[in-house]
This record gives structure tokens, sequence and C-alpha cells, in this order.
């Protein structure tokens, strides 16, 4: 179990505001409005979980931890909780599959994308927004979630590529700026 958010939650979203790591508008874009079956993949408090469910989606967040996922429940009822950590096999199909902020939380991260493209309705999306290993601003971010205990698997933006086209998706990388890009796989079949 993760120490990090267990003791942090509280404060998670506060820490988010401060530090400017709480923008999440290019992906409300990206999804846009509708009603779209999405799964937050480490959707944590469900700070992007709320936003999309006022968009019209539906939105399960798939998050071990209960600390910040109680605090998603509270922020907005619909929003489906599955405590589990990735990888296992998810029972549902999904239009949008989304990693903001998680993926390098996460160690097995062929397999649980693997699992995640074989669950993707036609034409959905798996969204990844992380942070670029080679920017000393990402280095700091790691580095402080490491005191903090944190086991860190950095998503490098190039191999996610090859990867996600090894699955037969279609992918665009975002590169918002030096420290942060998006990543997207679509499946067409
Ligand atoms: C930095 S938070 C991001 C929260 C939210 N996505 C956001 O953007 O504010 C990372 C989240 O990933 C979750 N997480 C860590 N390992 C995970 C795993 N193996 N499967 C699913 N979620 C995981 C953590 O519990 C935590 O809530």
């Amino acid at each position: 179990m993760s120490y990090l958010f267990r003791y942090y939650a509280k404060v998670y979203d506060r820490f988010m505001s401060r530090f400017h790591l709480d923008d999440d508008s290019i992906i409300l874009d990206i999804i846009g409005i509708g009603n779209k079956k999405i799964a937050d993949i480490g959707g944590g408090t469900g700070r992007t979980g709320d936003k999309l469910i006022k968009k019209g989606h539906s939105v399960t967040i798939i998050d071990p931890s209960r600390s910040m996922t109680i605090r998603a429940k509270k922020r907005n009822k619909k929003i489906r909780v599955i405590n589990r950590s990735m990888p296992f096999d998810m029972k549902e199909e999904y239009d949008v599959i989304l990693f903001r902020d998680c993926l390098h939380h996460i160690r097995k991260q062929r397999e649980t994308l693997e699992l995640c493209s074989n669950k993707l309705r036609k034409d959905g999306l798996i969204i990844i927004a992380d942070f670029s290993p080679e920017s000393i601003k990402s280095k700091i971010i790691f580095c402080f979630e490491r005191l903090c205990f944190e086991k860190i698997y950095e998503v490098d933006e190039k191999k996610l590529l090859k990867l996600l086209q090894s699955f037969d998706l279609n992918t665009k990388l975002i590169r918002i700026n030096h420290r942060d890009f998006i990543v997207i796989g679509r499946k067409n079949r």
C-alpha cells in the first residue's frame, strides 16, 4: 500500500493546485462533451472525474487508494469506484481509458496497457498524461515522490508510442511543454 497517497490524500488537491499540477483542460478538450463510458485509472480524489461527469460522461475510478477515492465519492456521488491496482482483468469495456499522472506509479505498464487496449470499444481512446523523464522539473517531482517512499517507473513518451502501436492502436503525441506530455492511442477496429 502506498504511503504517499495514504497520508497525503488530505492535502493532495491543495498541493496539486499550489504547484500548478492540476491543469486537466487539454484532456477535457480531447474527450469533449457527450455520454462516453470512461475508466479513470488512478483517478484519485476525482478532480478530473467530477468534471467529466458534469460534461455528461459516466466515470469509473480504478484506484487502490481508499484514502484518495473516499474524497472522489464525497466530491461527486455519481463517480463509481473500484479499489483495485492495475493490472487486473477489467470486466467492462470503455470508450476512454485515462491515466492522468498515474502510469509512472504502475510497475507492470506493458501488461496494464495491453489489458486496457483489449477493453477499448471501437474508436475508443487510451489517454496517458505523464511527465517526460528528460525534464529537470519531472526529475524534481519523481525525487519528491521517491522521498515519500513511492516507487516510480518513469514513462518515456517515445517508448510509450511504440508500445501502443504494438497493440494495433493509432497514436499521437501532444507535447504540452518540456515537462508534460499526453499520448493518445486510438482503436480503429
Ligand atoms: C498522482 S495521483 C493522480 C490522481 C489523479 N489522476 C489526478 O490527476 O489528480 C496517482 C494515483 O494513482 C494511483 N495508483 C497508484 N498505483 C496504481 C495502480 N497500480 N493502479 C491504479 N491506480 C494506481 C494512486 O493511488 C493515486 O491515487
